[in-house]
């Protein structure tokens, strides 16, 4: 994508100056609730013996497999190492940016859970979706929505902001609202089932600081390593009177959960008259 063609696309502005690493096993300790939470939107995708399903931003294909268990399914992901994790489990995974998907009208559905608001270029990852698509095919997705995680950032810049980092720029996701997400489904053609945002407050196995680690490396990558320890406990001071309870983290998770359909092809026996 060129630089105009990414504003065309309506890329979301900001640039981490280092990418997020995915560590299967950091991932597997810290963020067990991801797949966990996924159930749901399985649930709303209902999928079908025989059909064929991507699942866009598998990460190390957990919920993949449950997808697995039900249908045929393709695992795509950014994350070298998060792809060899769903690998090692016999998916069927495979290396690809979300912004590049190379799929031609195979799909009867793609699925995505916790994944989108990483893909800061929206309007191409629905083009590929769309794509990917077969007519009638399903696109059904839950990601991170309008407000998401704000008492966390706010933390976060803040804790930057003393030590005269302006963190704003390296904000690496995009927490789309209903209106915003559901007018660039429709602008692509889809036709939109259900658009849903809704707070979903998430206790964490661990501490804020192990979260950060695991989700915001790139704010953590602007100060040297040595200083990375008085960050995240800054941090947590910051949020403690806000997601601190009982013992237990809570992050302020705000969820944009949907399912759309490409018109067109048979539909299926529920949607009959
Ligand atoms: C989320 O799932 O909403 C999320 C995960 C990591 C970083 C930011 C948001």
């Amino acid at each position: 994508m060129t630089a105009g063609d990414s504003r065309a696309a309506g890329v979301v502005p900001g640039k981490p100056e280092v990418e997020q690493r995915w560590d299967p096993e950091r991932y597997r300790r810290n963020a067990s609730f991801v797949p966990e939470f996924g159930a749901d939107v399985v649930a709303l995708l209902a999928p079908r013996p025989g059909e064929r399903i991507l699942d866009l931003g598998c990460g190390d294909g957990v919920l993949t497999a449950t997808l697995a268990a039900q249908a045929s399914v393709v695992g795509v992901d950014q994350s070298a190492e998060q792809v060899a994790a769903a690998v090692a489990r016999g998916l069927d995974a495979r290396v690809v940016d979300g912004a590049y998907l190379p799929f031609a009208a195979e799909f009867d559905a793609v699925f995505s859970n916790a994944a989108l608001h990483w893909m800061r270029a929206p309007d191409v990852v629905i083009d590929g979706v769309w794509r990917a698509l077969k007519p009638g095919g399903r696109f059904v997705a839950e990601c991170g929505g309008a407000g998401n995680i704000a008492q966390v950032l706010t933390a976060l810049l803040a804790t930057l902001a003393r030590r005269g980092i302006d963190g704003r720029s390296t904000i690496p996701w995009y927490f789309p609202a209903v209106e915003d997400y559901r007018a660039r489904l429709e602008r692509r053609g889809f036709a939109v089932q259900t658009i849903t945002l809704t707070p979903r407050p998430t206790l964490l196995p661990g501490a804020l600081g192990d979260w950060l680690e695991t989700f915001a490396e790139s704010f953590l990558a602007l100060v040297p390593a040595a200083d990375r320890p008085a960050i995240k406990a800054e941090v947590e001071n910051r949020a403690r009177s806000h997601l601190f309870r009982d013992g237990i983290w809570t992050v302020d998770y705000v969820r944009l959960r949907f399912a759309a359909t490409k018109p067109g092809g048979a539909k299926r026996n529920s949607e009959a008259a």
